[in-house]
């Protein structure tokens, strides 16, 4: 039995064509079910739904053999036990650093000014403002970062941006760009060697429909 696992939010609507590729399909739709676990058409693969951020656990640890992860997330997560074989170049957007227009990003980094950086994607900023020799303090939240500058408990953040609308409904500027971010397919290293027989041919049918 291969299990892959995905999650539900962003990049979900973009994953079920490229399955669909490889001719994975999913009777139900997972996106308007509660339940977690899904058969699909090929009786020895399943589906299962899992947080974004848990994706490469469950690769990792085993409880899926593959799964469907964004860069954000794969750059946060500190494992060894995954290969990422593969960009799906899906769930495309830019992770930014944004402030409220009243706050003078450019001077701050000019005068390397001590910042309180409001992420999720720690590693991320960390790394993103130690290569510009700045030092932040980092604030760590798992969510709805843009509510930190409007209420004074950050200087920026640093978040993804797709459509801009989020930051925009709340005040907010993008000032500059961290990285671009897509999907990548991640793979249990183990289970690679133990279920090359399936798995090759099914990274070859994703490879191609990315093409
Ligand atoms: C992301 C990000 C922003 C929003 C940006 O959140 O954290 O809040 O999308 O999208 P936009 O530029 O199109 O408005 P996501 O929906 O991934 O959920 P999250 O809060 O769980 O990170």
């Amino acid at each position: 039995m291969i299990t892959i696992a995905l999650s539900k939010g962003r990049i979900f609507t973009e994953t079920m064509p490229i399955l669909k590729s490889a001719g994975i399909l999913c009777a139900e739709n997972p996106e308007s079910s509660r339940k977690l676990v899904f058969e699909t058409n090929n009786k020895n693969v399943r589906l299962i739904i899992v947080r974004a951020s848990d994706v490469p656990t469950y690769v990792e640890c085993g409880g899926a053999d593959i799964g469907i992860a964004g860069k954000d997330v794969l750059d946060e997560y500190q494992g060894e036990g995954i290969y990422h074989p593969l960009d799906l170049n899906i769930g495309r957007c830019k992770m930014m650093v944004a402030c409220k227009k009243e706050f003078d990003y450019k001077q701050a980094v000019q005068k390397k000014s001590r910042l309180r950086v409001a992420t999720k994607y720690s590693n991320a900023a960390s790394d993103f403002f130690a290569k510009k020799g700045i030092h932040i303090d980092l604030i760590k939240l798992y969510g709805s970062m843009e509510l930190a500058p409007i209420v004074g408990l950050a200087d920026i953040i640093v978040d993804l941006v797709s459509s801009g609308e989020t930051l925009k409904a709340n005040h907010l500027i993008p000032v500059e760009e961290v990285s671009t971010i897509t999907s990548r397919l991640i793979i249990n290293k183990a289970s690679l060697k133990l279920n090359n027989a399936t798995l090759k041919p099914m990274i070859q049918q994703f490879s191609e429909a990315v093409k």
